[in-house]
């Protein structure tokens, strides 16, 4: 323990010493994750450069990413048996342990924030010390007790999947350490997009500010039509069917990838408006012996990434079978390259010349 908290004070002084941009990525990974920034641990001592225990309950308790964690890991014993397994951004240290139940050989979690020294606790009264070690730091910075690992483990998406998201380090960690043919999990992550009507909600978000107590706010309109909204879509507000945007195969995508651009098609499904586009994402386990996927779609059971939306400038009104053809264009921020700039442009094309329309929209995450 004293050991530990000299580590923790060396841990946080070089978290300060991390650039303004990791500095605010490190500070909100996890607490963008959450309602409320309200319980603290006990005694304080790991200031701000840790999650609150509430936050990690609620990452926790989403059942739909644990769960699936586990299953995709402790079912696949004859996959897991006697390997060296790599947990990148391990936090309390749940998926190393999954590892170590599933029979690896030896766990190594790695994570720069203090919480590592918790992880530590939590992993040393569940008797798995010797089967797991836990390292405080960046991934990028530190040097693994194995030259090569054979699997690599990671809950690494953001919103939107990739705001806020470490994908870029777990790809540093595929390339410095996976041994040729190791495995990762997860390995396939896809964004869709589909098209709602959300009249009410975007009046009560963008239309707010046309009248503020009597005054014209319209150039705060502009802000919050660029700023996506992270909240739950329920289905019966889907109007369209969804589009693939991206898929990421993690075996082969580089950094490079994460910039990119897509044009697809959205097809009504009924008679309706819409205000809006939202995303999610899928992830897949293909490793395992009967691939484990899950969804944060509006269509399937709620996770704390929710889904994305997109408000459009424009009030589209579409009719049955018509086409909106739209494109997607996303590249990391250059001043934080775990924010994102979006853009979205689309294109509803009737013989019915009051319902055409056309436009791009700006949008930043950050
Ligand atoms: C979303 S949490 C996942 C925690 C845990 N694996 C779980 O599933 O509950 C991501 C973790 O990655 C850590 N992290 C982010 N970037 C990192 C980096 N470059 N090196 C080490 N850890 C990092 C964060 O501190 C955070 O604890």
């Amino acid at each position: 323990m004293v050991n530990d908290a000299m580590d923790i004070e060396t841990a946080e002084k070089n978290l300060k010493q991390l650039d303004h941009a990791e500095q605010h990525y490190f500070n909100r990974q996890v607490w963008k994750k959450k309602k409320k920034l309200c319980v603290f641990f006990v005694g304080g001592i790991f200031a701000n450069t840790q999650p609150t225990a509430i936050t990690i309950m609620e990452m926790l308790k989403d059942e739909v990413r644990t769960r699936s964690y586990m299953n995709a890991i402790v079912q696949n014993k004859h996959i897991f048996k006697d390997k060296v397994v790599l947990d990148v951004g391990c936090g309390t240290g749940i998926l190393s342990m999954f590892a170590a139940k599933a029979g690896a050989k030896h766990v190594i979690g790695v994570d720069m924030s203090t919480i590592i020294f918790k992880a530590r606790e939590i992993v040393e009264v569940n008797g798995l010390s010797d089967k797991i070690t836990l390292i405080q730091g960046k991934m990028e910075e530190i040097t693994l007790p194995f030259p090569q690992v054979d699997i690599i483990i990671s809950e690494w998406m953001g919103y939107f999947l990739l705001y806020e998201s470490m994908l870029d380090t777990v790809l540093y960690a595929r390339d410095k350490y996976l041994v040729k043919d190791g495995l990762i999990f997860p390995d396939k992550a896809s964004i869709y997009v589909a098209g709602i009507e959300d009249g009410d909600y975007k009046d009560e978000k963008i239309g707010f500010w046309d009248n503020v107590y009597g005054f014209n706010y319209s150039p705060l309109k502009e802000t919050a039509l660029s700023e996506p909204l992270v909240d739950t879509v329920e289905m019966k507000a889907v109007v369209t069917d969804p589009s693939l945007v991206l898929t990421l195969d993690l075996y082969k995508c580089t950094v490079e990838d994460l910039a990119f651009s897509c044009p697809f098609d959205l097809v009504a499904r009924r008679d309706d408006f819409i205000h809006a586009l939202v995303a999610w994402f899928d992830i897949d386990f293909t490793a395992c012996h009967k691939t484990v996927r899950f969804s944060t779609g509006p269509h399937t059971k709620y996770t704390h990434w929710k889904q994305t939306v997109f408000y459009l400038k424009d009030m589209l009104t579409v009719q049955q079978g018509e086409k909106i053809e739209c494109s997607l264009h996303n590249r990391p921020n250059e001043k934080n390259r775990r924010d994102l700039d979006i853009k979205i442009e689309y294109r509803l094309e009737t013989e019915d010349p009051t319902r055409k329309a056309e436009g791009t929209c700006l949008y930043k995450m950050c």
